[in-house]
């Protein structure tokens, strides 16, 4: 499938947040843009299962999410790494804006669902997701920007500027 520019997709936001040092910093082999309505196709949840267990709902359930996201104006921001050769994603990621009633009506940018794919790791697509999530996040206004992880995945948010804070609870249901 050849290259798709942004111009030609449905974006969930607009590609101008996406910040331009960061794109700039990209390999010219590769382009960062916002998630968009057709990339289910173009690997998605195949860059995700490196994450955790995905199940494949169909195109047109996927599609029925990421419209879901878009009319909750302002609060998802998944963002993708694409190899402009194959068109295929390479790396994923979201920050979701959390509206909140202390710190005078402040937000907090949840960075959530971080995954590169598995031949592509190493190569600071990781670092460039990160960076690219916590300006979208800084750039909501929001105070402060978390994510939770695993002790493996500790260094790898130290060197993208994160300090360990507290703990994760969890309940399953
Ligand atoms: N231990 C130590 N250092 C690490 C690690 C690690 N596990 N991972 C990356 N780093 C370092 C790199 O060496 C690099 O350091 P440098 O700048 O000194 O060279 C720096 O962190 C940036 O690394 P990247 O190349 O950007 O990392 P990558 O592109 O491989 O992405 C990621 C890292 C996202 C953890 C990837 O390996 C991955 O997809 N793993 C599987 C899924 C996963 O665990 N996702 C994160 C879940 S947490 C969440 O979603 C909020």
């Amino acid at each position: 499938m050849p290259f798709t520019p942004d111009n030609e997709l449905d974006l969930l936001f607009p590609t101008e947040y996406i910040p331009a040092d960061v794109r700039e910093q990209l390999h010219p082999d590769l382009h960062i843009r916002p998630l968009a309505s057709t990339d289910y196709r173009r690997g998605h949840l195949s860059v995700l299962a490196v994450l955790t267990v995905v199940t494949d709902p169909g195109e047109e359930a996927w599609v029925a999410q990421f419209n879901a996201q878009r009319a909750a104006a302002s609060t998802y921001y998944g963002i993708v790494i694409v190899d402009k050769a194959s068109d295929r994603i390479v790396a994923v990621g979201t920050v979701f804006i959390e509206r909140k009633f202390l710190r005078g009506l402040g937000s907090v940018g949840h960075i959530e669902d971080i995954a590169v794919d598995e031949r592509q790791q190493g190569k600071k697509l990781g670092l460039r997701v990160i960076q690219a999530l916590t300006r979208i996040s800084e750039n909501s206004g929001c105070y402060k920007t978390i994510l939770n992880c695993s002790d493996k995945n500790i260094p790898f948010y130290e060197k993208c500027g994160y300090q360990k804070k507290e703990n994760e609870m969890a309940k399953y249901a």
